[in-house]
């Protein structure tokens, strides 16, 4: 039994999602999640042949399917991706905003234009992307879903630009939540852990190796794709109509058990302690 027959197959017939950065990784897990419970889809990414492979998936999977080459970062990008989604599949309910973009580098070398850039895609593309879909949003009484990361509630060692991006995207979730929940628009997050076959995992993994991710989890194991693909669905669907402003950890306990080992793998590895 797969994840997704815990829905209905129709449970988001007719309506429409549109997923940033929805061309690969975990952002592509929760467009096919979507897609398999009836949902039509929009993604947007920068590269034309990467959405173009994920649009024959998500069709495969019975999705109409918009595909739009927008970078978060430029504001009218995005609101050329969301007027499309709309022109080719209707309202959006929807809006996953996870497009994110991360690289490991302690902060003394990282230059200011590096720094700028993390929070560009992850800080700023979040706050166009929700500004882009707020009119939609509002018309459909809709919900906007934030991809998090550890890293905003956690130091992680060669992180921190992408620490200080998360925290900001938690805190503009909550503040959306507040100034948007009088039109009927909720706003919440999912941070997903160490999740399998995802780059974000092989990048931080680099040097420190997956078992201090494993055993940095309460479950000692990582998730998988579908696991978070699946809550991205329940916080989207009547399931979750009373819950906004929330952080959802789907992480296998990470946030319990700390960065401790990563941080002690990851500074030894590229200096002795003192
Ligand atoms: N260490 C330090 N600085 C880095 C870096 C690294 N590993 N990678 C990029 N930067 C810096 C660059 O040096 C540049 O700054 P500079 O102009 O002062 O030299 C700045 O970040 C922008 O890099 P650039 O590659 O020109 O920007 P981009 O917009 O094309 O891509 C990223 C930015 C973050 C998306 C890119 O690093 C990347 O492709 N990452 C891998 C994909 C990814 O992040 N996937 C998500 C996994 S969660």
């Amino acid at each position: 039994m797969t994840l997704y027959e815990c829905f209905a197959a129709d449970l988001l017939c007719d309506r429409t999602v549109l997923v940033t950065g929805g061309g690969s990784g975990i952002n592509l897990a929760i467009a096919k999640a979507f897609a398999t419970v009836g949902a039509n889809v929009g993604i947007c990414g920068r590269t034309a042949e990467r959405l173009e492979l994920a649009a024959q998936e998500l069709r495969g999977l019975g999705a109409e399917v918009c595909a739009t080459v927008a970078d978060v970062r430029d504001p009218e990008a995005l609101e050329n991706a969301v007027s499309r989604t709309v022109q080719q599949l209707g309202g959006l309910d929807t809006v996953v905003a996870g497009a994110a973009g991360n690289f490991l580098a302690p902060v003394e070398k990282i230059s200011s234009n590096g720094f700028r850039t993390v929070l560009a895609i992850d800080l700023q593309g979040a706050f166009h992307t929700a500004q882009a879909s707020f009119q939609q949003l509002k018309d459909r009484r809709g919900s906007i879903l934030f991809v998090s990361a550890p890293q905003a509630h956690l130091p992680f060692d060669s992180q921190a630009h992408v620490g200080a991006a998360k925290a900001g995207v938690e805190s503009l979730m909550r503040s959306l939540a507040i100034e948007w929940g009088p039109y009927g628009i909720r706003s919440n997050s999912i941070v997903p852990g160490p999740i399998d076959g995802t780059e974000g995992l092989r990048r931080v993994s680099e040097q420190v190796g997956l078992d201090t991710w494993t055993a940095s989890t309460a479950l000692g194991r990582c998730g998988t794709l579908e696991e978070v693909a699946a809550v991205a669905v329940a916080l989207s669907c009547p399931l979750g109509g009373f819950i906004t402003g929330a952080r959802i950890d789907v992480d296998g306990g990470l946030a319990l058990c700390g960065s401790g080992l990563f941080n002690r793998a990851r500074s030894g590895a590229r200096a002795p302690l003192l």
